[in-house]
């Protein structure tokens, strides 16, 4: 079956998974058997396009790169038109993250699932308040909605959990799962400042459309509100996570910590005991000699407390075009292969 995709939101991420869709087009085809066309862009800055038969995405990302609207298959559909209308099989919603109401995102994904059409997405906000709601919909409509890429970017951690580790009860899942702070913590550390750090993050694609929300831990709290829920199926609100970010860090803390042997990571961490399931986001100065003190810059890792098989911990990116691109292109396949 050739798919037919539509994405919503043409920055960091959208950007990231047309340019591999792009670049392995032969090789998805030769060794899964996967064609597409990407027929549907929405975006607010270079506008919404569709043709049914594919997008000219080497000219989009042409003109994204040098910051022009898009000038080829404008459509005057709104995105909820263009969503419902498109001949596309699966939605990538790949807006910006609003973890206090879902933003716009909420009402994509709906229609998209309530239209027949799978959704991936890398946006927090519908998976960290809205997941039950969402799946509901998804089934009851024979479609999925994934949601890899919301937490540690492509490196595999919701899907591992689903899968490969199904049938392990798990206890407790605790690691670093920002990757702005991560990289600016270990910047700051070679003695960069705290503005300057946050702006190349920024400008490397890690940090969110508004940053606080890296900085003021709320972007890993969406995060362990989605692994405590989806994971280790509590029924968490956001705002159930206590959450302290890194902004109260300064470099004499960071000076401090190195003549203890220390280093400071924000650590997120989610927890079941005695039935309970409790999340927690916060600083933390750790031993050098802990297998987390040596996760630096952009890099996530968590690990996963289990019944049958110990401590599983997986490290790798949390953030940036391509890392976070291919856990669009990981669950795409998934639906796939799974069809
Ligand atoms: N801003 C996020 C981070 C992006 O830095 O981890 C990935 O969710």
């Amino acid at each position: 079956m050739k798919h037919k995709i539509a994405i919503l939101g043409f920055g960091t991420v959208g950007q990231g998974i047309s340019e591999i869709l792009l670049n392995k087009k032969e090789y998805l085809k030769n060794k899964y058997d996967f064609e597409y066309d990407i027929v549907a862009v929405a975006d607010f800055v270079y506008g919404n396009v569709y043709n049914p038969y594919g997008l000219d995405i080497p000219l989009m990302l042409q003109e994204a790169k040098e910051k022009k609207k898009f000038s080829k298959d404008l459509t005057d559909w709104d995105n909820l038109e263009l969503i419902r209308n498109c001949n596309a099989d699966i939605l990538c919603e790949l807006t910006y993250t609003d973890l206090n109401t879902g933003g716009p995102a909420v009402d994509h994904v709906k229609a998209a699932l309530e239209s027949g059409k799978h959704v991936v997405t890398s946006n927090k906000g519908p998976a960290a308040l809205f997941y039950p709601e969402m799946k509901k919909i998804a089934d009851k409509n024979g479609v999925k909605f994934m949601i890899e890429g919301t937490v540690c970017a492509g490196t595999p951690v919701i899907n591992l959990a689903d899968g490969p580790l199904a049938g392990c009860e798990i206890s407790k899942i605790r690691g670093i799962l920002n990757g702005t702070t991560n990289y600016m913590l270990s910047e700051m550390e070679k003695g960069m400042d705290y503005n300057e750090v946050l702006k190349v993050a920024q400008e490397l694609g890690y940090a969110e459309a508004d940053p606080t929300g890296d900085v003021e831990g709320y972007d890993a709290r969406g995060k362990v509100t989605i692994l405590a829920n989806i994971v280790m199926g509590a029924s968490l609100k956001i705002n159930d996570v206590s959450c302290k970010g890194i902004t109260q860090i300064t470099s004499e803390d960071i000076e401090n910590a190195k003549k203890q042997n220390k280093r400071w990571k924000l650590i997120g961490s989610v927890e079941k005991k005695d039935g309970k399931v409790t999340g927690s986001v916060a600083p933390e100065m750790i031993d050098l000699s802990h297998p987390l003190a040596g996760v630096m810059g952009a890099t996530n890792a968590l690990t996963f407390t289990t019944d049958l098989l110990g401590d599983v911990t997986i490290v790798g990116p949390g953030a940036g075009k391509i890392e976070t691109g291919f856990s669009i292109l990981t669950d795409i396949l998934d639906i796939h292969r799974n069809q």
